[in-house]
């Protein structure tokens, strides 16, 4: 069975062709980072726009790296949300018209789901429950799994996604865009524990994240210091601004490790690429004995064959009404449903 993924939730314009017997044929990702570069964000309007232009090369050369030809295509999966509206309407209405043109089931997958499965991309034999801790540009979230797709919430961000506290400081100081890579590599020639942050705490005992307060205490240190992108202790500063949301994120999943008891720990989204993050987890992992997994980092950042496996779950589960029928009533969600 083929499935051809469609991703267009956010800036990377994505398509890939994932096998049920041979895995991962092709995985092509256009990124948007360019364009949006000069904005120091994402502008909506551009990225919808720019995935209209790209959607359907992409689709054709994900297609052509496979080395198989569309009516060999068995199924379509497609994100259906939570992303920019008008990126993501792009992406499903595509998807829909070839289901409908070939005849064939069209599954829709949730963003978060996607992210959160994208570990089962290169590995087939984790041991569930897991904690999944989702780390991206548009959400932070830690959820319990007890198998894949059955998703509990445990602590969300109240205010900015980690990546996005990233980007926004790397912004200020005029480092580029996307900040989270560049911060990344700065980072690494800098002392982490040069500037203080202390970590945030909920005062009614939820295990929530919040990064608008490092945010506020980043733009102090900055402005007592006269940080700029040439400044000597830049790097210093950067280190420890990124330890501080490391070791935030990694808070939650400590607090809650014993009450979930889980068998496996996933750490997933486009801020899993950054190398301390990946240690920091894979240590912890260590301390408490338990397997770890992290995609690589192509399938951390929004790509199309973490969908198409999302898909290839959800049909083993038979959750989804696409098996049977091409949902022509299918619409985008711009935030998760309650
Ligand atoms: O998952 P993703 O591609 O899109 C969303 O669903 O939001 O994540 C994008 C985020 C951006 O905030 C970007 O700065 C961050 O992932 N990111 C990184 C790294 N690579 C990408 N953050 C830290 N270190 C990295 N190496
Ligand atoms: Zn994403």
């Amino acid at each position: 069975m083929n499935i051809l993924g469609i991703e267009t939730s956010c800036d990377e314009t994505a398509a890939a062709v994932l096998s049920d017997s041979q895995g991962i044929l092709s995985n092509i990702v256009l990124s948007q980072d360019e364009i949006h570069a000069p904005y120091g964000g994402i502008v909506p309007e551009l990225a919808s726009r720019h995935h209209i232009l790209s959607v359907a090369y992409i689709v054709d050369e994900s297609l052509r790296r496979a080395g198989i030809k569309i009516k060999d295509i068995d199924i379509f999966a497609v994100t259906q949300g939570p992303g920019l509206i008008g990126s993501l309407l792009v992406g499903l209405n595509f998807a829909k018209g070839l289901a409908f043109y070939f005849n064939k089931p069209l599954v829709p997958v949730d963003h978060l789901e996607a992210h959160t499965c994208s570990v089962l991309l290169e590995n087939q034999d984790i041991s569930y429950p897991v904690l999944a801790l989702l780390v991206s540009g548009g959400h932070t979230t830690l959820f319990f799994q007890k198998e894949p797709l059955e998703s509990q919430i445990i602590a969300k961000t109240r205010d900015d996604a980690a990546g996005e506290a990233l980007d926004k400081i790397a912004k200020f100081l005029e480092l580029g865009y996307p900040g989270g890579p560049i911060i990344d590599r700065l980072a690494q020639k800098g002392d982490p524990e040069s500037f203080p942050f202390s970590l945030p705490q909920m005062t009614d005992g939820s295990l929530d994240y919040s990064f608008s307060g490092f945010k506020t205490a980043a733009l102090q240190h900055i402005k007592k210091i006269g940080i700029t992108k040439d400044h000597p202790r830049l790097h210093d500063f950067l280190a420890s601004f990124e330890q501080a949301v490391i070791r935030a994120l990694l808070s939650s999943l400590e607090k809650s490790f014993n009450s979930y008891t889980p068998n496996s720990l996933i750490l997933c989204g486009g801020v899993a690429r950054n190398k301390k993050l990946r240690k920091a987890f894979e240590d912890y992992a260590d301390k408490v004995s338990i397997n770890s997994y992290i995609p690589s980092p192509e399938f951390c950042t929004d790509n199309a064959a973490m969908v198409a496996v999302a898909a290839l779950e959800k049909l083993k589960k038979k959750k989804t009404a696409g098996t049977t029928r091409i949902p022509l009533d299918l619409n985008a969600y711009p935030r998760k449903p309650n």
